[in-house]
């Protein structure tokens, strides 16, 4: 780590609901000792920190406060969730022209205080987002992260554990591919008790005749599209989601998490980020996986790859 960058302190670009409800999650949690939180609306960035530091007597001690980008030179996590939000009826990628522009701004004022943190993308189309950061950053790759499938893989062992009767911690599977319509259930990788899941369903206890798994992983990739029509906007899951992955790379725990990262090569699949199961740590991505899919999960990922560059292809980077 450079000598200059402060090995717990965040940087949290962007105010709104997943912005400061990350803020809350690293606090709750105890990730960082120093956060601060950038915004274009000072003022909000103002009363978020202030609203945030004021519950700081029940936390692990951390100092949280406002700043601008000459704060976060020192950042060692620098996590961007700034940019337009889904509205009801709009998909992740329709934010594509919106978001790429206002990434344009926040990249160049990022690079122009700090070369060495972990940027960390979470506004959507965040795989489109995360492949544009890494470009215009020039970070070296692995210092490039989206959020990705990591909320998508939690909805689905939460919807799995439900289903199946069992903690969601003790459900191992993993949504991968874009954070998106195309992403992918990795049946053939899930398991529950240490078997996989063909192996386990005769010994579980939960009645399973139509096609109930399958219903399990299109509620996951039609969650958010519901939770929006419900309450407007998704926030506390995707900050669960943030705070895991930083909590990966704070405390350097070379985690397992389907994290959005240029993908170089794996499944046919090259120059496009998306997620896969990798291991996260101080350095950021250690190592993408390369697990056995079977043919469909890997035709179904080249199609989402795909998908992913025919949007990318429309943008001039
Ligand atoms: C969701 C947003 C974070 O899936 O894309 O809730």
């Amino acid at each position: 780590m450079q000598k200059n960058i402060k090995a717990n302190k965040i940087a949290v670009i962007g105010a709104g609901n997943v912005g400061a409800t990350t803020v809350y999650a690293l606090m709750a949690q105890g990730i960082g000792s120093e956060i601060v939180l950038i915004d274009i609306n000072q003022e909000k960035a103002e009363g978020e920190a202030m609203d945030l530091m004021h519950g700081s007597s029940f936390v692990k001690p951390v100092n949280i406060y406002a700043g601008g980008y000459e704060d976060l030179s020192d950042a060692h996590l620098i996590i961007i969730t700034a940019g337009a939000a889904q509205k009801a009826g709009e998909t992740r990628l329709d934010l594509i022209k919106k978001n790429t522009a206002i990434f344009k701004k926040i990249i160049s004022s990022i690079t122009k205080y700090n070369q060495d943190a972990i940027l960390l993308v979470v506004t959507n189309p965040v795989d489109i987002l995360t492949y544009l950061t890494w470009k215009l950053s020039e970070y070296p790759a692995n210092r490039v992260i989206g959020s990705g499938t990591v909320l998508d893989t939690s909805r689905f062992k939460s919807l799995l554990s439900k289903h199946c009767g069992v903690a969601a911690n003790n459900v191992h599977g993993y949504i991968i591919g874009e954070h998106g319509d195309s992403e992918v259930a990795a049946w053939s990788l899930t398991n529950i008790a240490g078997t996989n899941l063909k192996n386990y369903c005769p010994i579980c206890d939960a009645e399973c005749h139509n096609n109930e798994l399958e219903n399990i992983a299109e509620n996951v990739k039609n969650s958010a599209y519901e939770i929006i029509e419900k309450k407007g906007s998704t926030f506390y899951a995707v900050a669960l989601a943030v705070a895991r992955i930083s909590r990966a790379i704070l405390r350097d725990e070379n985690a397992v998490l389907t994290v959005s990262s240029l993908i170089k090569g794996f499944y046919g699949i090259d120059d496009i980020s998306l997620s896969l199961p990798t291991i996260v740590n101080s350095k950021g991505i250690d190592k993408v996986l390369k697990l056995p899919l079977n043919t469909s999960e890997k035709k179904d990922l080249k199609k989402s790859a795909d998908q992913l560059k025919s949007y990318l292809a429309e943008l001039d980077i």
